[in-house]
């Protein structure tokens, strides 16, 4: 049996360049895992189920679909049957962007890698990974990334040092909804993120500089939630949607500064939380 925390993530910065034929989105996206995690339990063999011990994996239990998911992906690339009972521990939101059911997904594989004498971030997970979900990749390995392509592209920066203040109001997003809400005034040529993870290549970079955080889907995720749109106006252009919402964050130089944040956030908002951007797990 195994434990393995499954972290949360932000989008520092998220371009759209445009829709693809097969129905995903190109993108230039830099993401950062953060200490706010669940727990994932991976029991071999045992009865192939998957179940959420504490939290709410959301109505559709898509953290539960995702880790059963992932099993039997493995399982396939395998060419072997994988009875795998998988516990978890939600701490992390559903329908935030804060990529929960992905992170779930990328500690069953590294896991059940592990179980079976193979790299926990070697090619066969990484494969595997990226035909779970398009943000799984990024969270076999953590820290800080550039992700390409569909999401699976992924390429290792320097981990950051910094605070976060969370938040989230009742409206949850769905994340193919928010895509499904793109126009093409929302895409744009993928410099803006490109500069900030130059900037991250070669050690810290000041995640304060450069001004406003890009977000393409930030736009359509407002119009997917009412909630969200009137968090965003009530706590001002400083706060940034993370992924497809509707979780917000803002840095902070400071824990302290982080909480303050985060309890000035937490009238209009219910949901709040401070954490450290993590370097990989
Ligand atoms: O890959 P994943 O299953 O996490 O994606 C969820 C949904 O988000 C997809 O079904 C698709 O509608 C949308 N998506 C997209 N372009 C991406 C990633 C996700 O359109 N690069």
């Amino acid at each position: 049996m195994l434990v393995l925390p499954a972290p949360a993530k932000i989008n520092l910065a998220l371009e759209v360049l445009g829709r693809r034929p097969d129905g995903y989105h190109e993108l230039v996206t830099v993401m950062h895992t953060l200490s706010l995690h669940d727990l994932v339990e991976v029991s071999l063999p045992g009865s192939p189920t998957v179940q959420v011990v504490e939290g709410s994996a959301g109505p559709a239990s898509e953290s539960g679909n995702t880790a059963a998911r992932a099993v039997a992906a493995f399982a396939e690339a395998l060419g072997q049957p994988v009875a795998a009972a998988v516990r978890l521990w939600k701490r992390v939101p559903w329908g935030a962007g804060l990529g929960g059911a992905s992170s779930d997904a990328a500690a069953v594989l590294r896991a059940l890698a592990v179980m079976h004498g193979l790299p926990p971030d070697g090619p066969l997970v990484m494969s595997v990974a990226a035909r779970v979900g398009s943000d799984v990749p990024f969270f076999v390995r953590g820290g800080a990334a550039l992700a390409e392509g569909r999401g699976e592209i992924v390429t290792g920066l320097e981990a950051q040092s910094a605070w976060v203040a969370l938040a989230m109001g009742e409206g949850r997003c769905a994340t193919a909804a928010v895509y499904g809400r793109l126009i093409p005034a929302d895409f744009s040529d993928g410099q803006s993120t490109a500069g900030l993870a130059d900037r991250m290549r070669g050690g810290p970079a000041d995640p304060h500089r450069g001004g406003g955080r890009p977000n393409a889907l930030a736009r359509a995720a407002r119009e997917e939630s009412s909630e969200l749109d009137r968090l965003l106006d009530t706590l001002g252009d400083a706060w940034s949607v993370t992924g497809s919402g509707s979780a917000v964050f803002r840095l902070a130089q400071s824990e302290r500064e982080a909480r303050e944040l985060a309890a000035a956030a937490g009238v209009p908002a219910g949901w709040t939380a401070v954490a450290r951007l993590t370097a990989p797990g």
